[in-house]
């Protein structure tokens, strides 16, 4: 059978629909947020709300440009978790409400192994296993990749992700929220060598990014000291300074992460995963040290539904489905 499966995203800020069939994603409709700018980061409350008023019309869309029915419709996968309760709460019962009314399964899908799976929507794949690194602004992983539906963490966060301490220091400096590509964007002109910061790093593969957020305040706030306009005449090499530091931390982890593992097929994935410092820093590796590296296409670095389509046409090939009393799991970890 080459299954057409309706897939939904809802786990943040992107309400997302996509469909896919015999394995080839037809297409993947966002409609993000912009409500959370001026808070400087995402409001659960108002992020299910939006979920709400987008949903109909994203999983329309989506239906209407892959030219499918929804009678050709063999299942509805959707986001189980992690993520925000209440975001989760409308895609999750979207999906049943669809998935009951057509009489087709449900799939539920872990949105940390959808952003690695993200590696199959195109050309060229990873062969197993593989290393993901995962960035995103609600999770930093290291993930060996037995095969599609078996992964294992090997190091993690233990406090903050990484997306946050590029929003969190970019909320510093005023810019609107999410901070991180507007870094990435200033950066581009800036000397990544102007600054430094304190090297604090954690024994093993695991990562710790609170310590760099309070480090960067106090040297936000001790430079102004010294010269009120501090911001605005070094802008660029701040934003250079403090992403190639962010950076530098999880290539390092990478790095012992290959030596450890004897795995350097390598691959990136989540938000982060769009930063161009980080792409290159990766890139470098190939000529450095040997590695085989996977970048995804930028629009299946940040969520999307297409990751969750493809994860859901391997859980469907497996006959992995849901029941109609799934629940969303705002902390559901890989492997569960
Ligand atoms: O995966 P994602 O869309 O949502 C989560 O699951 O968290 O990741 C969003 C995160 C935000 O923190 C955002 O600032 C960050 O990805 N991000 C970037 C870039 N593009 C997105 N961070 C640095 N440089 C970028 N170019
Ligand atoms: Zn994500």
């Amino acid at each position: 059978m080459q299954p057409i499966i309706l897939a939904i995203e809802s786990s943040c800020d992107e309400t997302s629909a996509s469909v896919i069939q015999a394995g080839k994603v037809l297409n993947n409709v966002i409609a993000s947020q912009t409500v959370h700018q001026k808070y400087g980061g995402v409001v659960p409350e108002l992020a299910s709300r939006a979920h709400q008023q987008q949903i109909h019309k994203v999983v329309n869309e989506a239906l209407a440009s892959a030219g499918i029915q929804l009678h050709q419709l063999n299942a509805i996968a959707f986001t189980r978790g992690p993520g925000l309760l209440g975001s989760l709460l409308v895609g999750v019962s979207f999906a049943k409400g669809m998935a009951l009314g057509l009489g087709v399964p449900l799939i539920d899908v872990n949105h940390m192994e959808a952003h690695v799976l993200a590696h199959f929507i195109d050309d060229p794949k990873p062969a197993f296993p593989f290393l993901c690194l995962t960035v995103s602004g609600g999770h930093t992983q290291l993930v060996v990749v037995h095969d599609y539906l078996h992964m294992e963490v090997i190091g993690e966060t233990r406090d903050d992700a990484i997306g946050e301490a590029f929003d969190k220091a970019a909320k510093m400096m005023g810019f609107p929220y999410p901070g991180g590509p507007l870094i990435d964007r200033y950066a581009q002109q800036g000397n990544p060598k102007a600054f430094t910061f304190p090297h604090t790093s954690i024994p093993g593969l695991d990562f710790s990014f609170s310590g760099i957020k309070t480090a960067f305040l106090y040297f936000l706030k001790d430079n102004k000291k010294k010269e009120p306009r501090f911001e605005a005449l070094f802008l660029h090499d701040i934003c250079a300074s403090l992403q190639a530091h962010l950076v530098g931390m999880v290539m390092e982890k990478l790095k012992r992460a290959v030596e450890q593992t004897g795995i350097n097929r390598v691959a990136i994935a989540g938000g982060v995963a769009a930063n161009s410092y980080l792409r290159k820093s990766l890139q470098d590796q190939v000529s450095q040290s040997g590695w085989d590296v996977f970048i995804p296409k930028f629009e299946y670095c940040t969520d999307n539904a297409a990751m969750i389509a493809i994860a859901a046409h391997y859980k469907f090939v497996a006959k992995r489905f849901a029941s109609l009393s799934v629940a969303p799991l705002a902390n559901l970890a890989i492997g569960d």
